[in-house]
């Protein structure tokens, strides 16, 4: 095969460990006789001190006319607290988002065995947890009519028919693929936009008559997350309930430095790191590059290189295993290693495989 990828390396942390993707990505190419290019761009708040836009355009091109993204992260603190920064880091995500077309954001939740310890859980509610969220991204109040003045402020959480459907039958799609078992988190007891997310899952159910379909408040749902990770397999739901349960979820596993995610939808799909652009690591070595390279095989994956994904999932649990680690999942007494350290071994793990 023939990957064409756009790298979007953006902030703090994010180049460091675009690296230890991009060298992973490399390695796996070439053991499996795939060629691969490579074309860098600027985002977030590197491309505002740029050029002064988050998402400039020949960035949206480069990304455009991939065949996939591996983006990083962006954010930087000094937007964080000044309120009247006209363009923010964050605003490149939701342009590249949209102008890609990348409704399905998919984060799965899967836990490590020699890191449970490390979960907030107790290891006998949390081991064996294993399940995707699947957060709408192009829809609800981060795109809906807004308004702002001094006295009065709204936000839309607008949804339409057809972007709700389209959302639904990836979801059925993965419970398909996966333990099939889909629950449909929503706020159906109070806001309209839940009950028409209802109403169409309720129409599409019986087209998935082997998916058991379940319905769930979002409140609740965020309770049963902690109460009994285990219950899930599939959860879909809206763009801003997805933002805050995803965040919750990423937790569990014990590091949000391992989760990966992808976004697909009309165009490019997009493959990231769950994790923030954590700047006071900037430059210190010390991030861990696992949720990256493991964006990596999700991106695989995402064109059915199934052997390839798995090399590299195989490799980042040898990794884990012989404590090549860094600092904030290392075990005690264990040796430090740094972002370019653990990379390196992946890679060498894949070379000699
Ligand atoms: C995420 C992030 C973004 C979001 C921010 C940075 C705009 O929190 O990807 O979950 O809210 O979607
Ligand atoms: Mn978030």
């Amino acid at each position: 095969m023939d990957l064409k990828i756009a790298v979007l390396p953006g902030d703090g942390i994010g180049p460091e460990i675009s690296k230890q993707g991009v060298d992973v990505m490399t390695a796996v190419c070439e053991k499996f006789g795939h060629t691969v290019s490579y074309k860098y761009a600027i985002c977030g708040a590197d491309a505002i001190d740029k050029v002064g836009d988050p998402f400039p355009q020949e960035t949206f091109e480069i990304c455009r006319d991939a065949d996939a993204v591996l983006f990083s992260a962006v954010g930087d603190p000094k937007f964080d607290n000044d309120p009247t920064a006209k363009v923010r880091p964050e605003q490149g995500l939701l342009a590249m988002r949209k102008q890609l077309g990348l409704f399905a954001n998919i984060r799965p939740v899967e836990t490590f065995k020699c890191l449970i310890h490390k979960s907030p859980l107790r290891a006998e509610l949390v081991e064996g947890a294993d399940f995707i969220c699947i957060r709408e991204l192009t829809g609800g109040m981060y795109f809906g009519e807004k308004y702002q003045d001094d006295d009065k402020a709204y936000d839309t959480n607008a949804y339409t028919r057809p972007e709700i459907e389209r959302i639904l039958k990836v979801a059925f799609e993965y419970a398909m693929k996966r333990r099939r078992h889909l629950t449909v988190v929503d706020k159906a007891n109070v806001l309209a936009s839940s009950r028409l997310w209802r109403k169409i899952a309720q129409e599409m159910a019986p087209k998935y008559p082997e998916v058991e379909t379940d319905f769930m408040y979002v409140d609740n749902a965020a309770m049963r997350m902690i109460q009994d990770p285990r219950f899930f397999d599939v959860m879909v739901t809206e763009n801003t309930f997805g933002d805050i349960l995803t965040d919750e979820g990423s937790v569990i596993s014990g590091s949000m430095g391992l989760l990966p995610s992808a976004s697909t939808g009309e165009s490019t799909p997009v493959f990231e790191p769950i994790h923030g652009s954590w700047p006071q690591a900037k430059g210190l070595n010390i991030a861990n590059p696992l949720a990256q390279i493991l964006s990596v095989a999700m991106l695989f994956e995402y064109f059915d290189l199934k052997e390839e994904g798995k090399l590299v999932r195989e490799a980042v649990n040898a990794s884990l295993d012989a404590n090549v680690r860094t600092p904030e999942i290392q075990v005690e007494g264990g040796a430090k290693y740094g972002t370019k350290e653990v990379g390196e071994w992946i890679v060498n793990y894949i070379n000699n495989k």
